[in-house]
């Protein structure tokens, strides 16, 4: 993620995908792994048995695989290699950069409480391995699409969020959905960074947060969803840019006011509340018209609400004249 007053703090605006620089990354790596084979083990296979490791620790491994929910699949594209979406991550807590996915292994997901507050019925605290039980996981292939013009295509495990609304029994008043990330500053390197605004929080209107698409991770490749991309709670947003998927979830509360979320209190001109995807709205700093998938390096057209408008475009009905171009950023 980029901010536009540049301060010491900052990354460099080169930081956003530049197809040159991913492709040397990519090209880089490969030449590691083969590298790698030659001399007997493969990078990838470091990373993916470090993964595999983590995901038989988990005391949810048990849940894995999940039947594929049919309707949501993304035929024309290729799923991005595990390995890529497993090591290439944006999680701000662990560091500023895309490889903190051996910092994030420090990430403690057990005993983890998720806090469900604000406008509803009765408050709750639900030890996640309760909540895991009380939901109907499915697996959803889904494209993501991040707003510095990266993309994906991974098949998440998890529940609708409309699931999580209905045991929250929020009051009739609620209008938002306010989510919150773990904060542990012993865990999470980047949190003594106290310019940052912590904890990382992001939010929904009801209608978003019961729309079908709406979907809470908790799998990833047919497996616990890895430290880095968000165990054991995370959101998923599609249509959206991806800094609304907010990760590793402790806390929802139901309000009537409308969340601020980490971003927007860093840099509201650039990341807003609606963020929806748009090719013809651009970042004020860069154009949003292409994005650049994870693993084969294609560079492909940004798709309005990323391709996902039959689902959620009717959510904004008539809403354009109040926010213009802030629905889209
Ligand atoms: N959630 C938290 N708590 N911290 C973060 O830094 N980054 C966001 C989002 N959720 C972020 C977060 C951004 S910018 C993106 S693109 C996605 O997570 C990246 O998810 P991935 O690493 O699983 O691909």
């Amino acid at each position: 993620m980029l901010i536009k007053v540049k301060k010491g703090w900052e990354l460099p605006e080169s930081a956003a995908m530049d197809e040159g620089a991913y492709r040397n990354r990519r090209d880089i790596l490969r030449q590691l792994s083969l590298a790698g084979f030659l001399a007997g083990t493969t990078l990838a296979t470091g990373i993916g048995g470090r993964m595999a490791r983590a995901a038989e620790t988990d005391p949810s491994a048990d849940l894995y695989p999940v039947p594929a929910n049919s309707l949501y699949q993304v035929p024309e594209r290729p799923l991005t290699a595990e390995s890529d979406a497993t090591t290439y991550n944006n999680f701000y807590e662990f560091g500023s950069h895309k490889r903190i996915y051996e910092d994030a292994q420090a990430l403690k997901i057990r005993p983890w409480d998720v806090v469900i507050d604000g406008m509803v019925e009765s408050p709750m605290t639900l030890d996640i391995d309760t909540l895991l039980r009380k939901v109907q996981l499915e697996e959803r292939v889904y494209r993501h699409r991040c707003v510095e013009r990266w993309a994906m295509t991974v098949p998440w495990s998890g529940f609708p969020m409309s699931q999580l609304v209905d045991i929250a029994k929020p009051l009739s008043g609620a209008k938002y959905v306010k989510m919150q990330t773990l904060a542990d500053e012993e865990t999470m390197p980047n949190l003594s960074a106290s310019w940052y605004p912590w904890p990382y929080t992001e939010g929904v209107t009801m209608a978003e947060a019961t729309n079908d698409l709406t979907f809470l991770v908790t799998g990833l490749y047919g497996k616990p969803v890895p430290k880095q991309n968000g165990a054991p709670l995370r959101l998923a947003l599609p249509w959206k840019y991806g800094f609304k998927s907010v990760k590793s979830i402790v806390r929802f509360t139901f309000t009537d006011e409308r969340p601020v979320s980490y971003w927007e209190e860093l840099q509201a001109s650039e990341y807003g509340f609606w963020a929806n995807v748009n090719p013809d709205v651009p970042h004020p700093r860069w154009s949003q018209a292409e994005e650049q998938l994870l693993t084969s390096g294609d560079v492909v057209p940004t798709q309005i609400y990323n391709g996902y408008g039959e689902f959620v475009a009717h959510l904004y009905d008539g809403m354009q004249a109040e926010f213009g171009d802030r629905l889209f950023r």
